[in-house]
């Protein structure tokens, strides 16, 4: 352990003075010879690595996640074996704000969570809403650039992002969570996450089925108004890492429980809409929650740069007996983790401590910045090779999957199963009487400095998802509701259309 008594510089020698500067005399310019210095403002210039794209601001700690339920018949992954306790790390973030963002924001919170396996790492990069704005890859990049900042003032701007989510309907039902009061968490303990996606289990006899991931919190929900999270912002803008972090120092551990849902290869061929489109519901009354088993969190880090910013998770990181789905968005995210973690932390990231497996890690990577780890030393480099050194390990193999169709670009909605205001409606259906009134309310302040034509799309698909959902936003908006019903009766195409000019 460090004894905080001897400074030293990068290399150990001992620094003598560290408050003067070298001068040629007494009033004199500084010396070039004074190197300490010069090292450490070299050093203090390049301190900032580049922040997250999105997800930028967030908070982590560690714990355990502990099997109690038998899914083995579903799954071989040993994380997923009953009794299977595994190390985790979380990372909860928002996602539209900058690194300096206020935490209590309306946005959506980011939830990552590493496991360290004894097959590898597998990263469950999820969020605490069900499901998500948009479904293909190509949106990704337009949406951030909608609920970022605006390219000519530099502000954010209400007008670009309500443009950008009421010209893709099938951000409905993302909106409509986003809105009600989940939109803003009393705190990373108080909400339940997800992994959003449609996710693949094999078994020992490589049978598949599809699954999706939900961890409740033990906690309760408990949730923010606008004015609570103007106050806390105002006073305090870290206010949620506060929070984690006191609870976990005081002993008050905060647990999820982890439930799957289990969709059958047969039962995804005859389901009434897409199962691979991350903006639809899997009905809990259909596919009913499975639970798996407890997530506990309880040791806080001990330095934030290296072990939470320096944290990178990949949805490519899966084990043996978990895989991936057709879902175009899943697959478009498999690339993209790696490829900005190679930008922001270089190609070696996996070697940084909080990333690092703690299984063993034979693979043929060698060489790149900062490989700091003895870079396998003599071992062979190449493969195959006559050494008998790491072969590829086929029994754990992921069973094939058949494929249909010819290779085009499929646009969601020509599909005629496709809704994109059912999950939408059924969830303003289950609301109470005061959460509707919530929902409506933050709606309108929302939207309340976006010109009238996307308040109109957006009225719209109120009023398809639900005719009582559409009557109350539009009054709460002051728009004419009678205008309204004739806009929801037009075909997409139609809409956009007529509500393209902000002079309607
Ligand atoms: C095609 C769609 C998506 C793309 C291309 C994408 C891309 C990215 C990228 C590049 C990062 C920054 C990674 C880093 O610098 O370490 C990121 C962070 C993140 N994304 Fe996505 N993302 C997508 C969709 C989603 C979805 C659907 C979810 C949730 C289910 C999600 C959850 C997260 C989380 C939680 C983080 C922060 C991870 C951390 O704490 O380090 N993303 N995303």
């Amino acid at each position: 352990m460090n004894d905080y008594k001897k400074l030293t510089n990068e290399v150990g020698a001992p620094v003598p003075d560290n408050e003067n500067a070298i001068t040629a005399g007494p009033r004199g310019p500084v010396v070039m010879q004074d190197v300490w210095l010069m090292e450490k403002m070299a050093h203090f210039n390049r301190e900032v690595i580049p922040e997250r794209r999105m997800h930028a601001k967030g908070w982590g700690a560690y714990g355990q996640f502990t099997v109690t339920h038998d899914i083995s018949k579903y799954t071989k992954a040993k994380v997923l074996q009953p009794g299977a306790k595994t190390d985790v790390f979380i990372r909860f973030s928002t996602v539209a704000g900058e690194r300096g963002a206020a935490d209590c924001e309306r946005d959506i919170r980011g939830v990552a969570t590493k496991f360290y396996t004894e097959e590898g790492n597998w990263d469950l990069v999820g969020n605490n809403t069900p499901t998500f704005f948009i479904r293909d890859v190509h949106n990704f990049s337009d949406l951030n650039r909608a609920v970022k900042r605006d390219p000519r003032t530099g502000r954010r701007s209400a007008q670009n992002n309500w443009d950008f989510w009421t010209l893709l309907p099938e951000c409905f039902h993302q909106i409509t969570v986003v809105m009600s009061d989940r939109g803003i968490p009393a705190s990373f303990r108080n909400m339940h996450f997800f992994g959003e996606h449609t996710f693949s289990f094999y078994n020992e006899k490589n049978e598949r089925v599809w699954c999706k991931f939900h961890l409740k919190t033990q906690q309760g929900i408990k949730n923010l108004s606008n004015e609570e999270a103007d106050t806390i912002n105002a006073m305090d803008r870290e206010y949620h890492g506060a929070d984690l972090y006191s609870a976990i120092e005081k002993g008050d551990f905060p647990k999820w429980t982890m439930y799957v849902q289990i969709m059958t290869e047969e039962q995804a061929k005859n389901h009434y809409e897409n199962p691979f489109d991350i903006t639809k519901i899997w009905r809990h009354a259909e596919y009913p929650l499975m639970e798996v088993g407890e997530l506990e969190l309880n040791r806080n880090p001990e330095n934030y740069f290296a072990e939470v910013e320096q944290a990178a998770f990949s949805p490519a990181h899966v084990v043996p007996g978990i895989g991936f789905s057709p879902d175009r968005f899943l697959q478009g995210r498999l690339f993209a983790y790696g490829d900005a973690q190679r930008y922001r932390l270089g190609v070696n990231h996996n070697l940084i401590p909080v990333n690092q497996a703690k299984t063993e890690v034979n693979e043929y990577h060698r060489d790149g910045a900062m490989r700091v780890d003895g870079n396998y030393g003599g071992a062979p480099a190449y493969t195959p090779n006559s050494m008998g050194a790491w072969t590829a390990q086929p029994d754990v193999m992921e069973p094939p999957l058949d494929l249909e169709g010819a290779m085009y670009r499929y646009d969601p909605k020509d599909d005629p199963t496709d809704d994109c205001f059912r999950a939408g409606g059924d969830l303003w259906r289950v609301m109470t009487e005061d959460k509707k009134e919530i929902l409506i309310q933050n709606t309108a302040d929302n939207i309340a400095s976006v010109t009238p034509n996307i308040k109109y799309r957006h009225a719209a698909h109120c009023y398809l998802a639900d005719p009582e959902y559409g009557k109350r936003f539009a009054k709460a908006a002051g728009l004419d509701v009678d205008k309204m019903i004739k806009l929801s009766q037009l075909s997409n195409a139609e809409l956009i259309q007529a509500t393209l000019s902000s002079d309607m």
